[in-house]
């Protein structure tokens, strides 16, 4: 596991996600450890079904584990009840989805208004104005009074992107956030997701069937048959330095995805 000096911000301990369907058990997730510390970006790849969405879901407080625990910025998120569990979520992190989840009724700006509205330490006047820095930022000045309906999908991403980091969170989670996308518009997506990161200092954990976009992070995790499988991009840089061979490792590596 890479070490960081930075602090960490998710610790899994013994992590499973047992389903039971009918009479058999799919052992989804099975005692997974892992670290993952401030301002590192994190790739979480696997072939579908694999269950890459049940551990982002896991590692966002969004779901209940079988076993084990999750530590969010140190919060033991398992052992709380789902308010106290909402309030850590709230406060801490900012989720993408690959279908952008917006509320239909609610203006660009009110949608991404909407996690500082349910946080009394924001005054609406405040809200608003960091919500239009926010989506000026994502550039979408000219939108902000538009409903998603009327929005690209690119666009609805971008709201989405902006409504997920507006209140800083210290955690930026996104499934497949480019799965519904074009890939002019998806590499546009990808760079902002990474922008942010650097800028804002937010960790960043993304779950993707992109080989490229995965080999842009710092670190992958591969989930095979419930176990991860970890790989840095130093330690594979250092294992071949020839760059061809470096994406061909990658392409073997998630060829089958
Ligand atoms: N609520 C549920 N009830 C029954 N089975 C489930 C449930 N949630 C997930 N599963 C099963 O768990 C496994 C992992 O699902 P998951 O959605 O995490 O996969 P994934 O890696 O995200 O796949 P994809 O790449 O297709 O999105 C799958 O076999 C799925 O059918
Ligand atoms: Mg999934």
């Amino acid at each position: 596991m890479p070490q960081s000096s930075e602090k960490t911000v998710i610790k899994t301990k013994n992590l499973s996600q047992v389903i039971q369907i009918h009479d058999q058990k799919i052992h989804v997730l099975k005692e997974i450890n892992l670290e993952i510390f401030a301002r590192e970006q994190v790739a979480i790849t696997g072939r579908s079904g694999s269950g890459k969405s049940t551990l982002l879901g896991l590692l966002a407080a969004l779901d209940r584990p079988s076993s084990g625990e999750v530590y969010l910025c140190d919060y033991p998120i398992y052992q709380m009840n789902e308010e106290q569990r909402a309030k850590v979520r709230l406060e801490n992190i900012g989720f993408v989805f690959q279908s952008f989840q917006l509320l239909p009724h609610l203006t660009a700006l009110d949608n991404v208004m909407l996690p500082m509205r349910l946080q009394a330490q924001y005054q609406y006047a405040d809200a608003k104005k960091r919500a239009t820095e926010m989506l000026e930022q994502v550039g979408l000045s000219r939108q902000m009074q538009q409903t998603p309906k009327v929005l690209s999908g690119g666009e609805q991403q971008r709201v989405a992107i902006a409504r997920a980091l507006v209140t800083q969170p210290k955690v930026v989670f996104a499934d497949e956030p480019t799965g519904n996308l074009d890939g002019e518009t998806a590499k546009e997506i990808e760079h902002l997701l990474f922008q942010m990161n650097k800028e804002l200092g937010t960790t960043l954990v993304l779950v993707t069937h992109d080989a490229k976009l995965a080999a842009q992070c710092q670190r992958q995790i591969q989930l095979v048959d419930g176990n991860i499988h970890e790989r840095s991009m130093g330690e594979i840089k250092t294992k071949t330095s020839n760059p061809s061979e470096f994406e061909l490792n990658q392409s073997i590596q998630h060829g089958a995805l």
